[in-house]
């Protein structure tokens, strides 16, 4: 399931697991960890060299259960963290170096690969790179009014104006850069969730699924 943020992705996917008795994988728990870590460090983040040359450093461990999933980074439980601000503003950066994009993607596919079961994977390029053998490929999609209306209800101290120029900015990064853009696959279902709600959306991907 790739998608923009907002589009419901994480919400959407964890439901659907549940119905199906899936694991669920959150990729972009796994970016955010990483750029944690590399504000951790007092790493430059214009730096993508030293980025690069370390990010296969930290230890970087995911829990794939839908009802207890989360990410803990050296042993440290970043789940709080990696929601917060500076993580959000600075993660585009981070996920744009290509060594960070293929250690990770190499990371979900050892994921994908130990749950015979199946599992929901949502992110950016999941149809594209990671799993392009996925039975059934979502494009999740929302307006922007509606994503940033979303998130802005998630968090204080913020207005839908200021969320949606953030929104703006990050899709913007996420879907021009070089390293794998975000962009639907060519055989993925588009579904549109401005005027659904997430239980619409998810019984809708469980017909899909059941097709
Ligand atoms: P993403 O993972 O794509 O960024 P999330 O699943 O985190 O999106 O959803 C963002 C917020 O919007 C969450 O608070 C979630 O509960 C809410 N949400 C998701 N889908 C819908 C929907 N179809 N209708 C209303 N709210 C939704
Ligand atoms: O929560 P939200 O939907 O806003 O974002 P996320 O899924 O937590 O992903 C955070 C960031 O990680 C995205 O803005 C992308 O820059 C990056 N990401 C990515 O490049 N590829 C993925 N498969 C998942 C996330």
């Amino acid at each position: 399931m790739d998608g923009p943020s907002g589009s419901g992705k994480s919400s959407v996917s964890r439901g659907v697991a549940r119905a199906l008795g899936l694991r669920y994988l959150d990729t972009g728990a796994m970016y955010r960890a990483l750029t944690w870590w590399v504000l951790d460090q007092g790493i430059d983040l214009a730096d993508a060299e030293t980025i690069a040359a370390r990010a296969t450093e930290p230890v970087l461990e995911m829990s794939t259960d839908p009802d207890h999933s989360g990410v803990t980074i050296d042993g440290t439980d970043v789940n709080g963290p990696i929601r917060e601000a500076a993580v959000t503003a600075a993660v585009s950066a981070v996920a744009a170096v290509p060594e960070v994009r293929a250690h990770l993607v190499a990371l979900q596919r050892t994921l994908i690969a130990g749950a015979p079961e199946g599992m929901v994977v949502e992110g950016r390029d999941i149809g594209t790179v990671v799993a392009p053998q996925a039975p059934v490929k979502i494009y999740l999609t929302a307006s922007a009014e509606a994503r940033a209306r979303r998130r802005n209800a998630e968090l204080t101290g913020s207005t839908v104006e200021a969320q949606v120029a953030d929104m703006a900015r990050r899709d913007t990064l996420d879907s021009t850069r070089k390293a794998d853009p975000l962009t639907m696959a060519a055989d993925a279902v588009e579904v549109d969730t401005t005027e659904l709600g997430l239980d619409e959306v998810i019984a809708e991907i469980l017909r899909l699924v059941k097709e």
